[in-house]
């Protein structure tokens, strides 16, 4: 194993890594994401292939991402241009980390919009703004979005809490953030779930559009949406879990740990899914109204039970806690960095790299309301940039990182990292050398039209 150590700092245990990769993984993929795109995309057999992609796709991705981070022991950039050194293999194989860095400020301008939301959502909680009636709720997201103002505010006020986290380096800010949020995230998600079952019958329809599969339902576009989600919702490829990972003491088994995050990550997927269509089905929601979906159907739930003030404004916190310590894995990469080629301080780093994601934000922020014709193939900026890096950026890094870690790095460096008992070492390989890419091709040439 090598025992080298990254300049930024390692984490204090194992199980503090454990919290910290688990904040980057679950966040609004998880809560706001993936309610909405099974809604859209018809259910239960969108489900299943998500289900797949992250088991037989995204896991032992996470594994070889955490993998060459660890051995890299620096951001993506400088990582991949160490391994393809010490793979002996041509030095070009660094821009795969410059597109992870590049997804991770684009896809961190728009989830600082929507984690803006969330933030709004605190307050209006607070202030009592939520109601059992499914219209009084719809009117207050249209409000809130149709305002460039508000959500220029509230986005500023995220990418603010971010980047202060992050000037905080490795275990004063990272770590600490998420001791706390991970658990209460958990335990409020129970609650709502079992909000969900007094719905009675709809708790069965809303369990039945989730979990009975009709595969009629999706074409090449579901399964490209799904596929992608499933590395959003990891985190992987586009160098988050990467730097993590280069921060990882030595010892730490990378497989297992990579199995309970994506474990977490997912049970969490699923309450949330769980939480949220028998609500959409008792109120004579739309399963595929999009983006405002949880916001127009969870603080009907608020609204009705007792105490449903209290924990609406808790759950909008976690939310907006569960986004930060994504957010902060978003924008590591880059402050990495500029911190090892530019000589800035980590201060100086946080705040240049905030700055820029920050303007970027504006415009998506802009394209809900102002902005909303400006599109290009149908799409407004925002779906764009989820577009262009959820279902096109993570897999093409993903794709990447598993043919770097199956094909060209060395196997001998490979199971020094890993440390797999042979059985399972074989079949790790033969998912990242084969079935990984292999599936990620597919999906593309098939949205294609190829096949
Ligand atoms: N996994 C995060 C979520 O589900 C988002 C994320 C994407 C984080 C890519 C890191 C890298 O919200």
């Amino acid at each position: 194993m090598a025992n080298t150590k990254s300049i930024h700092g390692e984490w204090s245990s194992r199980f503090a890594y454990i919290l910290a990769a688990t904040g980057s993984a679950v966040g609004l993929g998880n809560i706001w994401k993936f309610p909405y795109i099974t809604g859209e995309n018809g259910g239960g057999a969108f489900v299943i292939v998500y289900l797949g992609c992250v088991i037989a796709i995204g896991i032992p991705i996470m594994i070889a991402e955490t993998m060459m981070g660890r051995r890299g022991r620096q951001s993506p950039i400088n990582t991949l241009k160490t391994l393809a050194t010490e793979a002996n293999v041509n030095k070009n194989w660094k821009y795969l980390g410059w597109m992870g860095v590049i997804a991770g400020i684009l896809i961190l301008s728009y989830y600082s919009v929507i984690a803006g939301w969330a933030t709004a959502y605190v307050v209006k909680a607070f202030f009592g703004g939520f109601s059992a009636d499914a219209t009084v709720i719809k009117t207050v997201f249209d409000d809130l979005i149709a305002s460039p103002v508000q959500l220029v505010f509230w986005h500023t006020l995220f990418m603010i809490a971010t980047m202060s986290v992050v000037m905080r380096g490795v275990r004063g800010g990272l770590e600490r953030a998420v001791q706390l949020l991970m658990p209460s995230l958990f335990a409020i998600l129970i609650l709502l779930v079992g909000y969900a079952m007094t719905t009675g019958e709809y708790y069965f329809q809303g369990l039945s559009f989730l979990f009975s599969p009709d595969f009629s339902e999706i074409d090449s576009d579901a399964v490209l949406t799904a596929m992608g989600h499933a590395f959003f919702t990891l985190g992987l490829g586009m160098g988050a879990i990467m730097v993590y990972g280069s921060y990882l003491p030595s010892h730490v088994s990378i497989a297992k740990t990579s199995l309970y995050i994506a474990g977490a990550d997912t049970v969490v997927a699923l309450l949330a899914g769980i939480a949220i269509f028998p609500l959409v089905f008792a109120n004579g929601l739309e399963p595929g109204s999009g983006p405002g979906l949880i916001f127009q159907t969870l603080p009907i739930a608020f609204g009705n039970m007792t105490g449903g003030w209290l924990f609406g404004v808790l759950f909008f916190v976690l939310l907006v806690f569960a986004a930060l310590t994504s957010s902060i894995s978003l924008i590591e990469p880059v402050v990495a960095w500029l911190v090892e080629n530019r000589g800035l301080s980590r201060v100086k780093a946080s705040v240049l790299s905030g700055v820029v994601t920050w303007a970027l934000g504006v415009s998506v922020a802009l394209s809900f309301n102002v902005w909303s014709d400006f599109t290009f193939f149908d799409k407004t900026i925002f779906d764009c940039l989820d577009y262009l890096t959820a279902n096109l950026m993570l897999p093409i890094g993903g794709f990447a990182i598993a043919v770097f870690a199956g094909w060209f790095m060395q196997q001998k460096h490979v199971q020094e990292e890993l440390e797999m008992p042979d059985g399972q070492y074989m079949v790790w390989l033969f998912l990242v050398c084969y079935v990984a890419p292999a599936a990620v091709f597919l999906v593309f040439l098939h949205v294609l039209g190829i096949f």
